[in-house]
């Protein structure tokens, strides 16, 4: 089996069967993750550039690791530290770096439709590692792991994606990833953080946690992504939480064993209670454990699809 893509530009491309595809080879990897060696020949000889435009700590580091374990040679390559402060344009930068004969670029930037526009232009393979409020395609592949870890299959599962949804790439990515695999999934938020006819996408939209978290089987909580918001959407943080919390009373209440996801970084006390963050409900860790055997499928797949 194949994947259909040469590059991972975003969940909207790929197919369920692609999906599946990663989300298996995962499972094999993860074994690999949990022997005494980690440590797999797969991309020897294959050159990978981490290209961070936008700062990271899961997604870089579980990159980094993936690499390493399938043997790669890995660079790694931050915006900060880089001639992009002296104007150097992305194009300039990320050809100098293929000079340097990179096979495959893992390449996260604020700018919508980046790792597209370099597909073009470049002839490596292209992982987009997030790209503004666009897709954050790894992140799916591995909350959708990490479901299936849970629950045993995706298909039917109803996963409420709560929070800060105009400004989310995760929540556009898994609401591609679990409507191909045949989940349910409703957006919960204030309505003015809930794009316009987003319905059209095919999810339910609701402005009541209560109800929605009665409804879902899980429950992705974002964050506020207060970075990426120039004019006021809500009065106040103690706003937002007052109505949009997921914390220990609202799981009394609902009184169902729900599983509780958030791709991190978590603001404590504003969209998730610390102990609701650290509780046996939440699999916040496991995501992030995932997130290595989900890159390895991905990174192994490509560099056997090119
Ligand atoms: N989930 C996620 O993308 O986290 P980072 O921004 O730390 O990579």
């Amino acid at each position: 089996m194949a994947l259909s893509t040469k590059h991972l530009l975003g969940i909207k491309p790929i197919t369920g069967e692609d999906i599946q595809l990663i989300l298996d080879t995962a499972d094999n990897f993860k074994e690999v993750l949990n022997r005494p060696i980690k440590k797999v020949p797969s991309l020897r000889d294959i050159t990978i550039a981490n290209l961070f435009f936008e700062n990271s700590t899961r997604t870089r580091i579980s990159f980094e690791l993936a690499e390493k374990r399938l043997s790669a040679d890995v660079v790694n390559f931050s915006a900060a530290a880089s001639s992009v402060k002296k104007g150097e344009t992305l194009l300039d930068t990320v050809k100098n770096i293929l000079a340097m004969k990179v096979d495959m670029v893992v390449m996260r930037h604020p700018m919508p439709g980046a790792p597209v526009f370099l597909s073009r232009h470049i002839p490596a393979q292209i992982i987009n590692a997030g790209d503004g409020t666009h897709e954050h395609p790894t992140q799916a592949l591995l909350d959708a792991f990490s479901l299936r870890e849970k629950f045993g299959e995706l298909k039917g599962l109803k996963v409420a994606i709560v929070g800060d949804i105009t400004h989310s790439r995760v929540a556009l990515s898994n609401i591609f990833a679990l409507q191909k695999m045949g989940a349910e999934v409703t957006v919960c938020g204030p309505p003015t953080l809930i794009p316009k006819h987003i319905e059209s996408l095919g999810v339910k939209v609701s402005y009541n946690l209560e109800e929605t978290l009665r409804w879902a089987d899980a429950a992705n909580m974002l964050r506020i992504q207060l970075e990426r918001q120039n004019i006021k959407f809500f009065p106040s943080l103690r706003d937002y939480s007052l109505q949009y919390q997921l914390n220990e009373e609202m799981l009394a209440r609902i009184d169902k064993p729900l599983v509780i996801m958030h791709p991190g970084p978590i603001n404590r006390g504003v969209e998730i209670t610390s102990e609701v963050a650290d509780s046996d409900q939440a699999i916040i860790l496991d995501q992030v454990e995932n997130g290595v055997a989900v890159r390895m499928a991905i990174l192994y797949l490509l560099a056997g699809a090119k």
